[in-house]
């Protein structure tokens, strides 16, 4: 049986009757750029995130271009991250002409260590940015205590955690603004690119709308340089459709990391320990205490990773490294000065992780599948 890592076909189908006729209604109405639809879409997201606004954006990287640009981010500037990210969070500060600040992450959850927050803060730190990784929330509660310390804003990289929760609070709502995602393979996902920011803080909401048409206010009038940020009405519509049935499928996302935990625990593996060892050469991602975990992956760690991925892709499981190359060693960011060995959890992290599939369609057999076959490559 083959397992792919992700299939979208399969929550298509489903849906099939209630995305024609969201399509028809635009194409008919001819109005494919923001409109109602956006507008639309803007107040449910903002209701889900916990938020009182939400602003459609053309992806989730222009939505960290966005909520940077608009909290003045700028040349000599440093911005304080994950090394452990997609390189659009980097990229994003690199673009505005400020650098990156890294800060290693803990190993059990992969996301930035915020008792090592405060002696990464410099006299040019302007932005704090955590990353919700694999849907997981960032310890917030550790991050905003040092940022409000310092009187720093807070940009949430939410691109892979819409939904997630700590302590009750949404992925977003938390820091200043929240950005979010609508990549394909995301929990929401749209049928292209899409991205959205939210936030509770009315003036920098209206500083992001304006960016996002060129700074136009009123049109062919700019005060400020913007861009084209602009989200499709046709992407709104599907995000629409699709929204309501999020949080059915985070619960099958659950569901089945639930079950992977029973499975894996029944052939031996303790669910708990964080680094694979010689004696547990496969450990589980672990979930902390008074969060909801969205799971947009499962990324296992494994003390033979590249052999093992070879062994799941030759039996035809999916599987993917996020991400092979921590952001200090990139070589778009070698002006920067990152070394190996700067951020050594942020480093085996690169050199363990595998996420296998978790998608909300995956059925127990399949599970089962990918179970037997970690475990079989690691018995040999
Ligand atoms: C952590 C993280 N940040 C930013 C992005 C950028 O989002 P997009 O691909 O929608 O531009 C992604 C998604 O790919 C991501 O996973």
């Amino acid at each position: 049986m083959t397992v792919p890592l992700l299939d979208l076909k399969a929550q298509h189908d489903g849906l099939r009757a209630e995305l024609d006729v969201a399509i028809r209604r635009v194409v008919d109405s001819a109005h494919f750029i923001l409109g109602p639809e956006v507008d639309a879409f803007e107040r449910e997201l903002a209701s889900y995130s916990g938020c009182t606004h939400a602003l459609g954006l053309s992806s989730g990287t222009d939505a960290i271009l966005v909520a940077l640009m608009a909290l003045g981010v700028g040349p000599g500037d440093e911005v304080i991250t994950s090394p452990n990210t997609f390189i659009a969070t980097a990229s994003c500060v690199a673009r505005l002409g400020a650098r990156c600040v890294f800060v290693d992450i803990d190993p059990s959850t992969c996301n930035l260590d915020p008792s090592l927050l405060e002696r990464a803060i410099t006299s040019k730190t302007r932005v704090v940015m955590p990353v919700h990784l694999f849907g997981q929330v960032a310890d917030m509660d550790g991050v905003m205590a040092v940022a409000r310390k310092h009187g720093l804003p807070v940009v949430e990289d939410a691109a892979q955690a819409i939904g997630a929760e700590r302590n009750g609070a949404r992925a977003g709502s938390m820091g200043t603004v929240g950005c979010l995602s609508f990549f394909p393979s995301k929990n929401l996902g749209a049928f292209g690119d899409a991205g959205a920011v939210v936030t509770r803080d009315p003036a920098l909401w209206a500083k992001m709308k304006s960016l996002r048409v060129q700074g136009q206010e009123p049109k062919y009038f700019s005060k400020i340089v913007g861009g084209n940020f602009r989200l499709d009405a046709l992407q709104a519509a599907v995000l629409r459709v699709k929204l309501p049935h999020l949080d059915a499928w985070t619960a099958a996302r659950q569901r089945n990391a639930a079950r992977y935990r029973q499975l894996f625990a029944a052939r031996g593996i303790d669910p708990h320990l964080v680094r694979p060892t010689a004696l547990q050469p496969i450990t589980l991602p672990q979930e902390v205490p008074g969060g909801r975990h969205i799971y947009n992956q499962f990324s296992v760690r494994s003390s033979n990773r590249d052999a093992l991925k070879k062994a799941l892709s030759a039996q035809g499981i999916g599987n993917e490294v996020y991400y092979p190359l921590p952001m200090h060693l990139q070589e778009c960011f070698a002006g920067w000065g990152g070394r190996v060995g700067d951020f050594p959890e942020a480093e085996a992290a690169a050199n363990e992780s595998l996420a296998i599939p978790i998608y909300p369609e995956l059925s127990e057999s399949m599970q089962r599948e990918v179970v037997d076959a970690v475990m079989e490559f690691h018995r040999k």
